[in-house]
């Protein structure tokens, strides 16, 4: 199926960035939301992501206002009517998204994809909500949309195989990588991404080092950015979303530390609103030692040890869950997780780090850390089964991968 236009409903940080990449790879692109300061606040950033691109010397001024042509602003359902593609961006409540699936299929042309950007929402629970449910399919992409590679192609119980080679085919055309990940929730990256947030967020409360110490720590692993940092970026209030989810499906593993739950409950949500972990509006400044010291009063753990194993490890873990339940090959996690995150291109991915350091040393320090700071470690069954069979990783030339 060719796309010739396309929408996005949701005119915020992801919708606008989402709107941004397809007008850059040419096409129209209907960008909406429920009213015009919102929809002007949206095309204001993709007009800033364009201008960074002038000031750069990579597009002229006429170039930009070609690009900035091709995307139509809009309230109204009315204007995606030959629309081929709409991606939803609104945010994550699964009665508001059925209610956008519903409009949307009043005035879609019937051969039409009707995604969702969801973060971890089950698709096939959004799909049911419309009757041309094998039309809908998870296009997941990455913050910041405009510069990430990775995205997920997710069907859900009912997307038929078409809309799946359409979605795939699409996100190439935007220049993109496209990952085909089997629904669970969390898809395959924040499944990976959240625990390792999470206990960077657990080492926090536990004063285990200053959160400049363990970004410091996770950039000298590798990582484009700290995880404090990057929680702020996502905004808390979309972490904890998440981090629900993740828990409801995968229960206690995923338990939020207390303080992702404090963060939201005192207005902190990140680079979005001035005050996150780190202060963005100096106006905005408060001290987070005495959320702290309520947390440490409650739980009685502080004190516990940090390294960056602690936060990988986590990581590599789930990524063994995922392999065990088939949501990914090896080689596309690996792959999700260089273009979704940035993780180190020279670890080439959570699975050839565990291959590299050794399959056995993996589960020996869960098993350590398990007893530490508690189950969320406990290694996934598929570790010990590796390490039984001498799967070990490098060592043995045969791991996750061969060699
Ligand atoms: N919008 C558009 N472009 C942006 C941008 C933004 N918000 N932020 C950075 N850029 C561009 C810059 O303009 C620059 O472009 P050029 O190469 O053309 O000059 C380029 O990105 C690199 O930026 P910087 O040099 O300023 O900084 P950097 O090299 O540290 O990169 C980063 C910034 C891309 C954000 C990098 O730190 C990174 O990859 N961080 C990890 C982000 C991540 O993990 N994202 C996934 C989160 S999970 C998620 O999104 C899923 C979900 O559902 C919650």
């Amino acid at each position: 199926m060719f796309i010739y236009k396309a929408g996005v409903i949701g005119a915020g940080a992801m919708g606008a960035g989402i709107a941004q990449v397809i007008s850059f790879s040419g096409l129209p692109v209907v960008l909406k939301d429920t009213d015009q300061e919102r929809v002007d606040k949206g095309l204001a950033m993709i007009r800033k992501v364009y201008q960074s691109r002038v000031d750069k010397g990579k597009m002229t001024a006429s170039e930009m206002d070609q690009k900035m042509k091709l995307v139509i602003g809009t309230t109204s359902y009315d204007d995606f009517k030959d629309c081929d593609l709409v991606i939803e961006a609104v945010f994550e409540n699964m009665k508001v998204k059925h209610q956008v699936f519903q409009e949307l299929e009043k005035v879609l042309p019937e051969t039409a994809i009707m995604a969702s950007n969801t973060s971890a929402l089950s698709i096939s629970q959004i799909a049911s909500a419309v009757k041309h449910s094998d039309k809908v399919i998870g296009i997941h992409f990455f913050n910041p949309a405009p510069v990430m590679k990775l995205i997920e192609v997710i069907p859900g119980l009912q997307t038929s195989t078409e809309t799946v080679d359409d979605a795939v085919a699409f996100a190439e055309s935007l220049r993109k990588m496209p990952v085909r990940v089997k629904e669970c929730a969390g898809f395959l990256v924040n499944r990976l991404l959240l625990p390792y947030l999470n206990e960077a967020a657990y080492a926090y409360q536990e004063s285990s080092a200053s959160m400049e110490d363990m970004d410091n720590a996770m950039r000298g692993f590798g990582m484009p950015m700290g995880p404090f940092a990057l929680l702020d970026m996502l905004g808390l209030d979309v972490c904890a979303d998440v981090s629900g989810i993740l828990y409801d499906s995968f229960g206690p593993r995923m338990k939020a530390a207390e303080i992702l739950g404090e963060m939201q409950k005192n207005n902190r949500l990140g680079v979005k609103n001035g005050i996150g972990f780190y202060v963005y509006d100096e106006s905005k400044k408060a001290d987070l030692k005495p959320v702290v010291d309520a947390i440490q009063a409650k739980t009685g753990v502080k004190g516990t040890a940090f390294s960056p194993e602690r936060l990988v490890f986590q990581m590599i873990n789930e990524a063994a869950f995922c392999l065990e339940e088939n949501v990914a090959s090896p080689s596309d996690i690996d792959l999700a997780m260089l273009a979704g995150t940035g993780f180190p291109q020279d670890k080439g991915g959570p699975l050839h780090y565990a291959d590299a350091i050794g399959v056995d040393v993996v589960v020996e320090k869960l098993k350590e850390l398990s007893k530490t700071l508690g189950p969320r470690f406990w290694p996934a069954p598929i570790l010990k089964r590796m390490v039984a069979a001498n799967y070990l990783g490098q060592k043995t030339k045969r791991g996750f991968f061969n060699y």
